[in-house]
Parts: structure tokens; C-alpha cells; sequence
């Protein structure tokens, strides 16, 4: 008789994404009257159409497709060196990381990457994680069989490690107790759009090298960075070669979410167990994976072109004045408001004691906004609300009057 893996039955409900767009399409139905003026500020979904500089890389090699002299077929497993080199070059050897072509692994976007990373690592490994949390991280450990049960007392699972983010830390997770396996960190930050100074991440790295631990450092949202003293990437810390993987996205910094393209590094020195981590990442990638389509990959160059790079400085910018517009407007009207400085999210404080779940519906109610309950992602994400800034210009500042005028 065939049986299931029952590690999926204790997560409860269904995404937390998916989750919110049923409720969405509930009211809408519930509602026709408001079905137009319902505007989401809720998953980090880009609204600006892709640069064209991308446009133009796309078209060229979709004509490529079209002759047998300049057709692709399977793409190299790990990427295209093309590709492979402009990261290395761009994004981590211009900002002084030593990290090669050959540790980085080119994948159909980082959501994918960070849910299967884990597969490369023990089931009896511990896992920390801040709370609140990209879901991703919890839920593929959860279905892997990394953890235990959700404990419905503290809305959580048993055997995670998690490090609550708060006002009184910053929204930053502090070394925990006890000591974890894998440390999942993501900065800057989703949800909180918090941001770590390069002294606080090279804390992680030192601690991560003494007690041999693994950092799965999420850096999708590095783009945004604006201040001088935070890191783009891991790497950036002294160790990190030794004790990080990094995972990327094209996603928030290139509008890739409908085209899917990021990528993984792993550096060579960094071996547990008396392995390298490179090998076991490159065998998941040969076996499971049959590389990013030739086309986006070149999109993917398109975006270190010196004209991919002025386009996406601006619609960087263009949402950058969305979280301002919402961190202001928001302020004024005396919520309090945090992140949206180096990060496309701005993580609000609820009024009047209202739940997370409760504030998301009555502003879909009363002003049609669709934003992230902090408690979808994790326990002391409750009494928070995350909007992001990856909406239209006109929107956001509809939005925001809107709010205002409750
Ligand atoms: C979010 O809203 O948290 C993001 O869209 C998640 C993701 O990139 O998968």
C-alpha cells in the first residue's frame, strides 16, 4: 500500500502566499463592487515591466532559438559560463569577495533554492531561524522531516531553534542558547526589511566557524541596500568561505519573478563532515535539474551590461520612493513603522491591539489593501503587518491616503 510522506501533515493550513490570495479572491467574489479598487501591497511580487536592456537580450536570443547554427539545447547543468563569470565579477569580486565562477550555481530562482538546499544536509541537523521568518526555510525542513511537530501552544514547530526579532533587538536575531546546525539568515531582511551591519554579520561568521555550524545566508533583497556600513553579501566577512552559502535572487533586483533566474554559491573550502558541501550541491544540481533556459540566462547577462545596470538602478529607486512614500506617509499618520531603508518591506506595529489576521481584514474591508499578516510568518510576527513597496507609484500613494483617511 502506498503511503505519504506524513512530515507534510504537520504543517498546518495551506502557504502562507497561497493562503492570502484565496482570501482575496473571496472577498472579490463576496464583493464585486471592490473588485478593481483592491490594491496589493502584499506578496513581494515586482509591478515595473522588465528593463530594456533585458527586453533586448531576450528578443536577440530568442531569435538565436530559431536557427540551428545558434540553437541551445540543455544548458550546463551549473549555468552558463557567460553567466556564471558576470556574477562572480560583478557581484562579488568588484566588492573584493573571492568567490570563482565554479562556486556558483546557476538555478530557476532562489525560493527553489532555498527550499532544497537543506536536502544536501542530515535529518538529525539542528536548524535555527529567525521568528518571524521567510516561511520557505521552516516548511521545506518541516517536510524533509528536520523537525518535529507544530506545537499549537506556541505556534510553532519542536526541535527548531528561533530566534525572535523584536523591536527591543533591532529586529535582530541573537545568538541562541543552544547551539544550531544550519543558521538560516536572511538580510536584509523579509519580513522585517531590517538590515545587519557588516561588525553584527561578522559576528555570525566567527560563531558559525567555531561551533560548525552552516550560515544559508539569503541576500535576495541586496539590491536595496542604501547604507554604507551593510553588507551585499556574506562573503564580505572575513571566514565566510568557510562556514556560508549564499543564496541570490534575479527576481527583486531585475523584476525576474515571472522570468525566474538566481543562483547559489558555494565555496569549495567550505566542508562538514568530511565533505566538501560543493560536490554534494553540484551532484543535487547535475541529478535534478536540467539548468536555466538559455534565454533567461542571457537576460541574466543582460542585467551587468552598463545599460542593464544604469536601468535597474532607476527601478531600484522607483521602489525604493514607494517605501519611503509608505514609511512617511505611514509615520505621519502614527504607526509605527520600521525597515523600508535598505529593504523593499516595511514592517508595521498594528493598531488598537489588533491581531495580524484582524488588521488584514479590516483593511481589506475598509480601504481594499492587501498587505502580509506578521504572523503568517511566524509567532512574534504576531501584532506586526508587513506592506511591501513593489507596487505601482500611483498605488502606493493611494494606498497610503486611504489609510490615512481610516
Ligand atoms: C514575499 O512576499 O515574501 C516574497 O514574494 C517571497 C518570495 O520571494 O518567494
Amino acid at each position: 500500500m502506498v503511503t505519504v510522506n506524513k512530515n507534510y501533515l504537520k504543517l498546518p493550513g495551506s502557504y502562507l502566499f497561497s493562503n492570502i490570495a484565496k482570501k482575496v479572491k473571496a472577498y472579490k467574489e463576496a464583493n464585486p463592487e471592490f473588485k478593481d479598487s483592491v490594491i496589493s501591497l502584499g506578496i513581494g511580487d515586482v509591478t515595473q515591466p522588465l528593463a530594456p536592456a533585458i527586453i533586448d537580450a531576450l528578443h536577440k536570443s530568442v531569435d538565436e532559438m530559431a536557427h540551428a547554427e545558434t540553437f541551445h539545447g540543455y544548458a550546463p547543468d551549473l549555468g552558463y559560463e557567460f553567466l556564471r563569470n558576470a556574477i562572480a565579477k560583478n557581484d562579488y569580486q568588484s566588492r573584493g569577495c573571492d568567490i570563482s565562477a565554479d562556486e556558483i550555481f546557476v538555478s530557476d530562482g532562489a525560493k527553489s533554492d532555498s527550499g532544497n538546499i537543506q536536502e544536501i544536509f542530515g535529518l538529525d541537523n539542528k536548524v535555527a531561524v529567525c521568528d518571524p521568518v521567510y516561511p520557505v526555510y521552516v516548511d521545506t525542513n518541516v517536510m524533509a522531516g528536520r523537525t518535529g511537530e507544530y506545537n499549537k501552544e506556541r505556534e510553532n514547530f519542536d526541535g527548531v531553534i528561533y530566534m525572535p526579532c523584536k523591536e527591543e533587538n533591532g529586529f535582530l536575531p541573537e545568538i541562541p542558547g543552544e547551539v544550531p546546525d544550519l543558521i538560516y539568515l536572511c538580510f536584509p531582511n523579509n519580513p522585517t526589511g531590517g538590515a545587519i551591519t557588516k561588525e553584527a554579520l561578522q559576528a555570525w561568521v566567527d560563531y558559525a566557524n567555531k561551533n560548525g555550524c552552516v550560515i544559508i545566508y539569503d541576500a535576495a533583497y541586496e539590491a536595496y541596500i542604501s547604507e554604507e556600513d551593510v553588507p551585499h553579501s556574506i562573503y564580505e566577512c572575513e571566514g565566510a568561505r568557510t562556514c556560508a552559502i549564499e543564496l541570490r535572487s534575479f527576481s527583486k533586483n531585475a523584476g525576474f519573478t515571472g522570468v525566474r533566474l538566481g543562483f547559489t554559491v558555494v565555496p569549495k573550502e567550505l566542508v562538514r563532515d568530511g565533505v566538501e558541501l560543493h560536490s554534494l550541491w553540484a551532484r543535487r544540481h547535475g541529478t535534478k535539474f536540467n539548468g536555466a533556459p538559455y534565454i533567461v540566462q542571457r537576460a541574466g547577462e543582460a542585467v551587468y551590461s552598463p545599460e542593464g545596470k544604469a536601468q535597474l538602478k532607476e527601478q531600484v529607486a522607483y521602489y525604493m520612493r514607494n517605501a519611503k512614500t509608505i514609511l512617511d506617509g505611514l509615520s505621519a499618520a502614527g504607526f509605527s513603522v520600521s525597515g523600508g531603508k535598505n529593504a523593499p518591506y516595511i514592517w508595521l506595529k498594528t493598531p488598537d491591539k489588533m491581531t495580524s489576521w484582524e488588521f488584514f481584514d479590516y483593511l481589506l474591508e475598509k480601504a481594499h489593501i492587501v498587505g502580509t499578516p506578521g504572523s503568517g510568518f511566524g509567532a512574534q510576527g504576531e501584532g506586526y503587518f508587513r506592506l511591501t513597496a513593489f507596487g505601482s507609484y500611483e498605488n502606493t500613494l493611494e494606498a497610503i491616503e486611504r489609510i490615512k483617511n481610516l
